[in-house]
């Protein structure tokens, strides 16, 4: 990768990421990618039964690493389902681990050619893992991480999560 590639716009907004107009939306899954609540339910709900079928053949995904499968009904062309970390007070590796989500979900939409992300706040809900810290990590991550993407959108779903990112990214 040449290092002299721009990195990625950065976009910040409130809203559902499934309605997102990218050309891939990250979704936060948990190991089995059979689907689940938050984010997860809500993208597998937009997409259709398609996706939980298609996801089916993969052989789950372990946390840190992230797979890609068509969007189906949803309007962004690929869903990156990437498994963020469990909080357990941050000394089970999970900054680490978190990072990765990111690292690899960038990978993930280079690899299809996938110009636009949209990423979820990853394991800031039912996994528990703070906002603050894992804001600071998602965008760090993103901004060190060469990639042929051109813009990654951060998709909050509350006021709590924007402003957290709003801190990291700085007023627009
Ligand atoms: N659009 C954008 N963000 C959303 C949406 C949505 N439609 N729904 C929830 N969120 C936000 C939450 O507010 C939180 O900030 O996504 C972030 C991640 O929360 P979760 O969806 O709970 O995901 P996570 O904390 O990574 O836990 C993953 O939850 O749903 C299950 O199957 C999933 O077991 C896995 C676990």
């Amino acid at each position: 990768m040449s290092s002299d590639r721009p990195s990625p716009r950065l976009e910040l907004t409130v809203g559902d990421i499934t309605t997102e107009q990218v050309d891939a939306i990250v979704n936060a899954a948990n190991e089995t990618l059979l689907g689940g609540g938050g984010v997860d339910g809500a993208i597998h709900r937009a997409a259709g039964p398609e996706l939980v079928a298609h996801c089916r053949t993969l052989g789950g995904c372990p946390t840190g690493q992230a797979k890609v499968t068509p969007g189906f009904r949803l309007a962004a062309r690929w869903v990156i389902h990437t498994v963020g970390p469990i909080w357990h007070g941050g000394d089970r590796q999970e900054p680490a681990l978190l990072a990765a989500c990111y690292r690899e979900s960038l990978a993930r939409a280079g690899e299809v050619g996938a110009r636009s992300v949209a990423f979820p706040a990853i394991s800031t809900g039912v996994y528990g893992y703070p906002i603050a810290p894992a804001a600071q990590i998602a965008v760090e991550t993103v901004r060190s991480t060469p990639t042929t993407v051109e813009l990654v959108r951060f998709v909050c779903f509350n006021d709590e999560a924007f402003d957290a990112y709003l801190g990291m990214l700085g007023p627009a």
